[in-house]
């Protein structure tokens, strides 16, 4: 990794992946609110990589909570049932003995079904299992930018159909689950209704495009029969999927992740049965997408 010679930064050293996508943040104590210049620099340095790590960073729930508020205020968690005293934050625990598919484990941007997806999510890790667990991420402004002008062209007007009915809906794959899981998740009749977004939609603070789409949320396109959208969307969701385009983050005990879900998606690869991991997450609100 080569670090960022940016003179952005002042208060912070961005060390850029070598891939060209996401980046690693030192130089800051999270464990303490941030001057304001330092908070500038970290969202600048988010909205520019897309995927931020902090490592060495011994959270208290507290802190990961005031970190957030500070990042933008508190998103809206649906489905999940959160921590007790801590209404924003999700215990992603998964106990050595379970057998249900670990949560996360398909390609998506959080919440996207929702009129106001979160901007970012952050992740800390309390416990990393010895082997698997690494969440892979995409980056969809990539992906949207190597497309040909005249594809780029043809999606620019599209809406695509968000749903949390696969997952979350009265007959999606938790609705059906058996298998025992920690983590108390929630399926509603709510989760069965959808909503559309632009198909790519513009960042806020790069003003660059990004694919906005995911094979878990993304269930149709509007004005499209069912076979036209599932072409259209086969086709961008192995485009988005390349190697070319995914970061794998390798986890380590008091890690903060940061990722910005405006122009990622991202994947919780499995692998650790009979091992504990366990991360606690919040997310930060968003806009409308534009
Ligand atoms: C998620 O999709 O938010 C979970 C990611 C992970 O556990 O690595």
């Amino acid at each position: 990794m080569l670090k960022e010679q940016e003179a952005a930064y002042r208060c912070i050293e961005v060390t850029p992946q070598a891939s060209g996508f996401g980046a690693e943040i030192s130089g800051l104590d999270l464990s303490r609110p941030l001057p304001a210049e330092a908070l500038a620099e970290v969202k600048g340095a988010w909205a520019a990589h897309g995927v931020v790590a902090f490592p060495d960073q011994p959270l208290s729930l507290e802190a990961q909570e005031a970190f957030t508020q500070a990042m933008g205020g508190f998103g809206v968690d649906p489905y999940i049932a959160p921590m007790p005293g801590h209404p924003n934050v999700l215990e992603l625990r998964r106990e050595p003995d379970e057998t249900a598919t670990n949560f996360g484990a398909g390609w998506h941007s959080d919440w996207s079904f929702q009129a106001e997806p979160p901007a970012a999510t952050l992740l800390h890790a309390k416990v990393v299992p010895p082997v698997g667990g690494d969440t892979l991420f995409v980056d969809a402004t990539r992906a949207y930018e190597s497309l040909s002008p005249t594809m780029q062209a043809m999606l620019a007007p599209l809406r695509a159909i968000h749903s949390a009915r696969q997952a979350y809906g009265t007959s999606g794959v938790f609705a059906r689950e058996t298998a025992k899981r920690t983590l108390q998740i929630m399926v509603s009749e709510e989760a069965d209704g959808s909503l559309s977004h632009p198909l790519v939609r513009t960042h806020p603070v790069t003003g660059r495009k990004a694919l906005f789409v995911s094979p878990v949320y993304t269930v149709g396109i509007e004005g499209l029969t069912e076979p036209e959208a599932k072409a259209i969307l086969g086709f961008l969701f192995a485009h988005l999927t390349q190697e070319a385009f995914v970061y794998r983050h390798r986890w380590r005990e008091q890690t903060l992740l940061m990722w910005d879900n405006r122009c990622t998606m991202h994947f919780a690869e499995g692998g650790y049965d009979g091992h504990l991991r366990l991360m606690h997450r919040t997310t930060v609100k968003g806009d409308t997408p534009v």
